[in-house]
């Protein structure tokens, strides 16, 4: 499953207003991208393409792609010069696991996308395809643990009802996906596991929101009411832990990794 698929319903007003963390603390992995005037960027779940214009505007040529024809209408229009012959930025709807380039990229960037996507040898094998040689790919995704409370307290709740959905997400520890890049033709120069607590929006109903929007998988076959009784009983158990001052915070942790095609 892709970033950003068509058959969960991702909201892009939505996505952009509660949830702007996703690319607000994405910030300062574009120092790590550093793009440069003359570069070709891929940019993988680039969503509403917040962060695809950032690229675009050190001067960077960027093509964004998404699973989401919605988030990439709404990226089209965040950047309506997009796609125009003489703009450095386009949107384009693609699985990134059957993605193929044609032209290489100097580089491929990915924020808050590849957790979603499981066929996880599908898009390091596109990115590694995207890339010239020597190109970089500069990355971040959930890491392992990341939600793990919010995860923990959902299936627990779900199991004492005999459901036994579990979360969709690849959220992989730096031991399992360095080896994973090297086996897919990366030099591996960087990766670091870190905790990155994040206050989450919308005061009392934030972990409510946060679980409709990115949650839906928990509750496949779960009636509506039921469902409401489950986000309840999970903000209960988690209120002494990660409700404070008003607001949730959510016990993210990231993956983020600066990786090298080697010549093949
Ligand atoms: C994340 O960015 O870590 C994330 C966002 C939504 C659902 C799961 C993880």
């Amino acid at each position: 499953m892709g970033p950003h698929q068509d058959d969960q319903p991702w909201d892009p007003d939505a996505y952009d207003g509660s949830h702007a963390f996703v690319y607000e603390y994405g910030e300062s992995l574009l120092d790590r991208l550093d793009p440069r005037p003359d570069d070709r960027i891929l940019d993988i779940g680039c969503g509403t393409g917040h962060l695809t214009n950032e690229i675009a505007a050190s001067g960077a040529t960027v093509v964004g792609i998404d699973q989401s024809e919605a988030m990439i209408e709404q990226a089209r229009s965040s950047n309506p010069t997009s796609d125009s012959s003489s703009s450095r930025c386009s949107f384009v709807r693609a699985d990134a696991t059957d993605f193929s380039a044609d032209e290489p990229f100097d580089a491929v960037f990915s924020n808050a996308a590849l957790h979603w996507i499981t066929d996880q040898d599908g898009v390091l094998e596109s990115a590694r395809d995207a890339l010239r040689p020597g190109g970089r790919f500069v990355a971040e995704l959930g890491g392992a643990n990341n939600v793990q409370l919010i995860v923990d307290a959902l299936e627990t709740e779900l199991r004492s009802r005999g459901y036994d959905n579990e979360h969709p997400w690849c959220f992989p520890s730096i031991g399992e996906y360095a080896p994973r890049l090297e086996s897919h033709g990366f030099e591996v120069r960087m990766a670091r596991l870190f905790d990155r607590p994040t206050t989450l929006e919308d005061g009392a109903g934030g972990l409510a929101n946060w679980i409709g929007m990115f949650g839906e998988e928990f509750f496949e076959s779960v009636p509506d009411d039921e469902r409401d009784e489950i986000i309840g009983a999970v903000e209960d158990e988690l209120r002494p832990a990660l409700f404070r001052d008003g607001s949730w915070t959510a016990d993210y942790r990231r993956l983020r990794f600066v990786a090298v095609a080697v010549d093949d």
